[in-house]
């Protein structure tokens, strides 16, 4: 029996644009995709559909005649199909097809565009707290570079001279370090198709930025990795929310705590946790935190939008994202991604 409050859709065909389609109906929580139909078994919408664990079929006809479907949209671009529809389909069962379907598929690619602006912007907002931590970062070795520049100036022994200019080196590449890793980070994230991503190497990249999130030095962090964790992803979404989250978790243990990574792999499902020691959370704020702009930070602080888009991105690939918290003693989200297309 179906749900009345939610639209049952099917939809025919499963080129590029069904992939930006079925991103945006797979956001909208009233819809639900009962199945997508495509005769080529090659059609790019496919695997994500799987992903997604929504039923695929080359046999166009069947879904056509599925019963308890509110909608088809048709959008293989195919006047025949929208024959074949109206002569199979339920009487009660409506269809978006020809003109209309095409400005649907504009409509959803627009959307996935904006969606990727959205993520960018507060990639470079959330960038704004990692200032201090950058400075400090790059100041240690600047201190360095100055007092042997000066004492260079002063010094007559060649060897001590070597010794350091060979130290003045080794600081200015530690600023160079600095720079790329911060720079490779603002640039803009290019559109990359879904592909394997090692998971570990991951996490220990998003550290390297996250850091940056506290000047204060007491933080431990605890690495329980299994070996050779993989999931299916945007590469450099995942990089994201693994910041989005560590960022979080920094923030709420005031630069003081425990931080653990954890990976681990199990039935073809990669899981990830990211656990915090820090103030945890309020029973009546954890429905809230997801929604956008929500925030507990004082202005200029946060945008509210970190959680929306690991949420987003998550759900994006057919994944879990789960949070157990407890005030004052800390705060653990997890991530469970398939590691490929089922
Ligand atoms: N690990 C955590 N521990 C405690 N509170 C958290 C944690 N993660 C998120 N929160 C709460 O959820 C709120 C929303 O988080 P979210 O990442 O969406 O936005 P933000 O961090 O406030 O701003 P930004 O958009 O810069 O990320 C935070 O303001 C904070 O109150
Ligand atoms: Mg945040």
């Amino acid at each position: 029996m179906n749900n009345p409050d939610r639209t049952t859709v099917v939809i025919l065909g499963a080129g590029r644009g069904g992939i930006a389609l079925l991103e945006l109906l797979t956001h909208l929580p009233r819809v639900e995709i009962a199945g997508i139909a495509d005769e080529d078994t090659s059609a790019p919408a496919l695997p994500y559909a799987n992903q997604l664990k929504i039923p695929i079929t080359q046999d166009l006809l069947s879904l056509i005649r599925q019963p308890g479907t509110h909608l088809i949209v048709n959008v293989t671009g195919d006047s025949n199909i929208d024959r074949l529809i109206v002569a199979h389909k339920h009487v009660e069962t409506e269809v978006l097809g020809g003109v209309a379907s095409k400005v649907l598929w504009d409509l959803a690619q627009h959307v996935a565009k904006i969606q990727s602006q959205l993520f960018q912007t507060e990639k470079l907002a959330g960038m704004g707290t990692f200032a201090s931590g950058i400075a400090h970062d790059i100041n240690n070795p600047l201190y360095i570079l100055l007092a042997f520049s000066e004492n260079i100036l002063e010094e007559t022994d060649v060897s001590t001279i070597h010794e350091r200019a060979r130290s003045i080196i080794e600081a200015g590449k530690r600023i160079q370090g600095i720079c790329q890793n911060i720079t490779q980070y603002a640039r803009t994230a290019k559109a990359v198709d879904p592909c394997t991503v090692n998971v570990n190497d991951k996490l220990d990249e998003a550290l390297k930025i996250a850091r940056y999130a506290t000047i204060l030095q007491d933080l431990s962090i605890v690495r329980k990795y299994a070996e050779n964790v993989e999931v299916l992803a945007n590469p450099n979404e995942l990089f994201q929310v693994f910041v989005n989250l560590m960022t979080n978790a920094i923030h709420a243990m005031e630069g003081r705590g425990t931080l653990t990574l954890s990976s681990c792999c199990e039935n073809g499902v990669g899981k990830i946790s990211i656990a915090d020691t820090g103030s945890g959370i309020p029973t009546e704020n954890l429905e809230k935190i997801f929604d956008p702009f929500f925030t507990t930070k004082p202005p200029g602080q946060g945008t509210g939008l970190g959680l929306h888009n690991v949420r987003a991105i998550i759900k994006k690939y057919g994944g879990e994202l789960r949070v157990v918290s407890e005030v004052g003693k800390g705060t653990t989200f997890t991530i469970e991604l398939p590691k490929s297309p089922m």
